[in-house]
């Protein structure tokens, strides 16, 4: 599905289900299976569907893998350091070939594992038995883990999010000598910005002034926010943070094409697209850019003459492939051979976080969005920038964006 454009640096090695594996050290795993070919790493839980990593950002399911004895690894968020086991999970037969795929073509419509044979004496427990065990997410880890408590902290204000809205807000929080906490999700701050041209700079001078002056915490999630308080996961950890401010600065997750085979293994955001250009990683048979903006011109000026076809979204009749991308059929009857489809249509903005913490949302275009203020405020105590408040990605408004909510929270912190 992608080949490399130059050999990797620093070479190292793990092994995909016995299989090994060359990659570049301190790359993510799922790119290096990628560049290494692979494109089905996962199942889907239920029907058994071929995924493969659709976001590289920690945002699906396809890239989802037992990594040294542990199920439920995304693996687009763990960097290689060489002599990894990778196996694939929840499969019967192998990866490629899951013999579970048969629920599949049994249930076209969709399994309703609820309601299937329930109140049929003796068949309906052995029913729900049944589908826990076809449906499950993996075996538990090899090894115990061990639990710890969740740490306690406190700050004037945490920072969810580290793009670019994220990162400029935190760095005037600073100037104003403000104590903060950021949590982002990615391996590295910047979000998408660092495989964007005209956002990599400014993820480049905002960083180092970021990690000197606030907490940063990396590969976390803020999973829910209670009454005042942040629960926050990262892989090994839990942290409880109470902030006086919410600054929630999520971005958007890609679109998604309404159409049959739009779940295939090849199938990806156009930021991931760009991401993997980034490292020289490429579509080996063509891609299909499908949607209109600037991430869709972004990716057409990375991928250059391996683009086959841009089209609108209205224009997609269908993605072909049994197990990958193989083609896309337009509307108009054409078809297209590729092995890559870039999807760059309308995001949806992560709201959610914002929305549990008291925010409202409003419809903006395609979706919600956190609905702000003048000072990006969006509810006693929770501000919002970036994309999730509705802000397009350009890198001069994301940064304009998070600079308007740090000039909020600073007034809010104020003594009146
Ligand atoms: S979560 Fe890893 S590719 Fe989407």
């Amino acid at each position: 599905m992608f080949e490399r454009t130059r050999p990797p640096v620093d070479p190292v090695t793990f092994t995909l289900d016995g299989r090994e594996i060359v990659a570049e050290r301190g790359e993510p795993l799922a790119v290096a299976m990628l560049a290494a070919g692979e494109s089905v790493l996962a199942r889907s839980p239920k029907l058994h569907r071929p995924r493969g990593p659709a976001c590289l950002r920690g945002d699906c399911d396809g890239c989802i893998a037992r990594v040294d004895g542990v199920p439920n690894i995304m693996t687009c968020l763990r960097d290689t350091r060489g002599g990894e086991v990778v196996s694939a999970q929840n499969v019967l037969g192998s990866r490629k070939t899951d013999l579970l795929r048969i629920t599949d073509w049994f249930f076209p419509r969709g399994i309703d594992h609820h309601h299937l044979m329930a109140g049929v004496p003796g068949v309906g427990s052995a029913m729900q038995t049944f589908a826990r065990q076809m449906a499950g997410i993996g075996r538990l880890p090899d090894e115990p883990v061990t639990p710890v408590p969740a740490a306690r902290s406190e700050c004037d204000v945490l920072v969810v999010g580290g793009g670019l809205a994220g990162l400029s807000c935190v760095r005037r929080l600073a100037d104003a000598k403000r104590s903060v906490m950021l949590v982002d999700e990615g391996a590295a701050l910047g979000g998408s910005a660092r495989f964007a041209e005209d956002g990599r700079a400014l993820v480049a001078d905002l960083g180092p002034t970021v990690e000197a002056s606030a907490k940063v915490l990396l590969r976390s999630s803020v999973i829910g926010f209670y009454e005042g308080e942040a629960l926050v996961v990262e892989p090994a950890n839990a942290h409880v943070i109470r902030p006086r401010v919410l600054v929630v600065a999520t971005g958007a997750h890609d679109g998604v094409l309404c159409v049959p085979g739009n779940d295939l293994p090849g199938v990806m955001g156009a930021r991931a697209v760009c991401n993997l250009a980034s490292s020289g990683i490429v579509p080996k048979d063509g891609a299909v850019v499908v949607g209109e903006g600037p991430w869709a011109e972004r990716v057409k000026a990375a991928l250059g003459s391996r683009v086959v076809a841009a089209r609108s979204e209205r224009d997609i009749a269908s993605i072909a492939g049994r197990s990958r991308v193989r083609g896309v059929r337009t509307t108009d009857g054409a078809s297209f051979d590729c092995s890559v489809v870039a999807v760059a249509t309308t995001v949806s903005p992560s709201f959610q976080v914002a929305a549990q913490a008291g925010a409202s949302t409003g419809v903006v275009d395609g979706g919600f969005a956190v609905v702000v203020d003048a000072d990006g405020r969006a509810h006693d105590g929770v501000f919002a920038a970036g994309e999730c408040a509705g802000v397009a990605f350009d890198p001069k408004e994301l940064v304009a964006s998070g600079e308007r909510a740090a000039r909020g929270v600073v007034a809010a912190l104020s003594p009146r």
